[in-house]
């Protein structure tokens, strides 16, 4: 199938890149790497210009990956400062609350005076240039204030989603080291409080190092305070000066820990350094959103998620952009919040994941119809593989046929967006991520680490370096180059499925390796059964995905209990809830299913392959099972599977 194409259309006429600048580019890019980075990086302002852009080796042996290295910045100058002279009376951010209509808009003026405000506070508690602090914030400005004084006075943001539990939070205060966490009181979500401030303070019961929390008001609730630990925000920021100047950061010092699931193992931190990734988000930004001066661009993403930090926070400001921040969720107070809030903020662009489109798309026709979105010029789609139905949904209803989406591929790791196609430069086809930006270089390798040529199908990987590539694992050099340059000595291996068709574009078909997509949420299935294997109870478990509807893919658990358990309802609601407290909402399993034993080789690894399968619901075609050690297991297991 190479799918139905959109021909760009009108798109192209006013584009800033038509088809013909994307293949000069690409070709340049290509032919002379060294010029074209060269002139890309000029894309944001440095203190110090760099003399050289790439340094990169994936070998081993001189294994390296630098960019523009000898050069100066500060993205939160880039943010904030760079923009005063010409914009400092636009607004630079939106809020939007949980509750529709509760709004607030902040200068970008007025957010170089609060980062500087908060990065003095910074200052004053102790933290200097790169120490790490956590931020467990909801959706609200001073999310994005946090992390911009961070990068203002050098410090390393981690920031960790609100939905992950105390556990979840106190393993990332600790894998980075953080003295220094902000949070807010609590959260507010679809109508519901979530108990940030408690959160946190369960979560440091096991992290002593901490020594100030800075707590927000979000909703005023009544939460307790440690004397001496913890410090109220808006009291800090009101004694601080509003003049903070801008720390020159080398190109290649931190800005960012991220933690993101993976196939074994703990969550890793995931390091983005300070040029490339600035010089990545902000060109990504303007190229792929064919971004507009006066724009208002709308990423649904919380800042919890690499999107957040590159599409709802660091691209759009350091382009000058107007950028939504949504603290609420699309169903609440109905499935028509989207679209009124489109409308009457007058959004151009809507950056949105394929589960949220996939649940709107259940709800029917009307909730959409009854706004105009008349403003709306551009879609995107981030997250997981978009499926045609759902695209084809987004297209006709949401953006009344006249708006290109542009499906964007890719991954934390990679700092900003690798394959997609240019809203005027590249035919659209349903499902498809398209085409490369300049620069990307996708292969498709066999299971052996060939290079497959022309149509194919295959592992994703990318040849070379790009600016925004992740620098390391924090804390674990050796992890970094383990999990991603061992597999196809020589590449990036990003852990996906591909093919490409005779046209050249890119379909993504999921995760090769054992991690889940939930939501376009990643959640390793190690992570899930260490936290099944933590219940008195439980003697082994197995996770795997599953298909599911609305969130594309769902957490599949086989459990096996401890001689003398007995398997019941209960236990079972018990476990989910149990996981649930243990990681975080997304983590919740979909399907749990008991089982006497587990399918196992006779050296005692785990098959997956037989347990996808039996989670998919294909019980018939399962392969060959001969090498397992007690092949009965799996009769047992088809027999049980309606009970999950
Ligand atoms: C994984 C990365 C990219 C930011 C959000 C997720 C999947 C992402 C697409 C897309 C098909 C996609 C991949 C990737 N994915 N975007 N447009 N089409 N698959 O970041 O949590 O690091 O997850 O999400 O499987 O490897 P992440």
């Amino acid at each position: 199938m190479t799918g139905k194409l959109y021909p760009v259309g009108d798109a192209a006429s006013d584009a800033r890149i038509t088809r013909a600048d994307y293949l000069r580019r690409y070709a340049e890019a290509a032919t002379d790497p060294e010029a074209y980075w060269m002139r890309e990086g000029l894309c944001v302002d440095w203190i110090r210009p760099y003399t050289r852009a790439k340094d990169v080796s994936f070998h081993e042996v001189d294994f390296r990956i630098r960019w523009f290295p000898d050069g100066e910045l500060n993205l939160s100058a880039n943010c904030l400062d760079r923009h005063l002279a010409e914009r400092g009376d636009q607004v630079a951010i939106i809020w939007e609350g949980d509750e529709q209509g509760d709004e607030r808009r902040i200068s970008y003026r007025e957010l170089h005076a609060e980062v500087c405000r908060f990065a003095n506070v910074l200052k004053a508690q102790g933290v200097r240039r790169s120490d790490r602090v956590t931020i467990y914030l909801p959706m609200i400005i001073e999310a994005a204030v946090a992390m911009l004084a961070c990068a203002r006075v050098g410090a390393i943001h981690s920031v960790v989603f609100g939905g992950f539990s105390p556990d979840a939070l106190a393993g990332r205060i600790q894998g980075c080291g953080s003295k220094v966490v902000v949070t807010a009181d609590q959260g507010c979500r679809g109508g519901k409080r979530i108990p940030l401030k408690a959160n946190v303070d369960e979560a440091l019961a096991r992290c002593p190092e901490v020594e100030r929390v800075v707590v927000v008001r979000r909703t005023g609730a009544d939460v307790p305070m440690t004397p001496g630990r913890d410090l109220w925000y808006d009291r800090l920021v009101a004694d601080a000066s509003p003049e903070c100047p801008s720390e020159p950061m080398g190109a290649e010092d931190p800005l960012f820990i991220l933690y993101t699931s993976g196939s074994t193992g703990k969550p890793k931190g995931v390091l983005h350094t300070t040029g490339g990734y600035a010089v990545w988000t902000t060109s990504t930004f303007r190229d792929v959103f064919d971004y507009r001066d006066g724009e208002l661009f709308w990423c649904t993403a919380d800042v919890g998620w690499v999107t957040g930090h590159s599409y709802v926070v660091y691209g759009p400001l350091a382009n000058g952009a107007t950028t939504v921040m949504f603290d609420g969720v699309p169903s609440y107070p109905d499935h028509g919040r989207l679209w009124e809030t489109v409308d009457r903020l007058g959004v151009n662009t809507l950056y949105t994941a394929p589960t949220a489109i996939r649940a709107l798309m259940r709800e029917g026709d009307e909730w959409v119809t009854r706004h105009s979105r008349r403003s709306l010029r551009l879609l995107g789609s981030v997250g997981e593989p978009i499926n045609p139905e759902a695209w084809d949904w987004y297209h006709r209803i949401v953006g009344d046929g006249r708006c290109p989406i542009v499906d964007t591929w890719w991954q934390t790791e990679t700092g900003g967006i690798l394959i997609s196609p240019l809203p005027g430069a590249t035919d659209l086809k349903p499902g498809s991520a398209c085409l490369p930006l300049p620069g990307v270089r996708p292969v498709i390798v066999d299971a052996d680490g060939d290079e497959l040529d022309g149509p194919a199908e295959g592992n994703l990987c990318i040849a070379d370096s790009w600016p925004g590539q992740m620098r390391n694992v924090w804390g674990d050099d050796q992890r970094f180059f383990q999990t991603y340059f061992t597999t196809y000595p020589g590449k990036y291996f990003t852990g996906d499925g591909c093919r490409r068709d005779a046209d050249g574009y890119y379909w993504i078909t999921g995760r090769v390796d054992d991690v889940i997509n939930v939501s376009g949420h990643r959640m390793g299935t190690a992570e899930v059964e260490s936290a099944l294997v933590a219940h008195r109870q439980v003697s082994e478990a197995a996770v795997v995905g599953m298909p599911h509807d609305v969130k594309g893919q769902g957490i599949y658990a086989f459990v096996t209990l401890n001689a003398g358990e007995v398997a019941t309802e209960r236990l079972r609601d018990e476990l989910r809830q149990w996981v649930r407290r243990e990681i975080g909402p997304v983590a919740t399993p979909d399907a749990l299913q008991f089982t006497p034993a587990l399918p196992k080789t006779r050296s005692g690894k785990i098959m997956r392959r037989i347990l996808r399968k039996i989670a998919e619901g294909e019980t018939s075609g399962l392969g060959d099972t001969s090498t397992l050690a007690d092949p009965a297991v799996v009769a047992q297991l088809v027999a049980d599977r309606g009970s999950a």
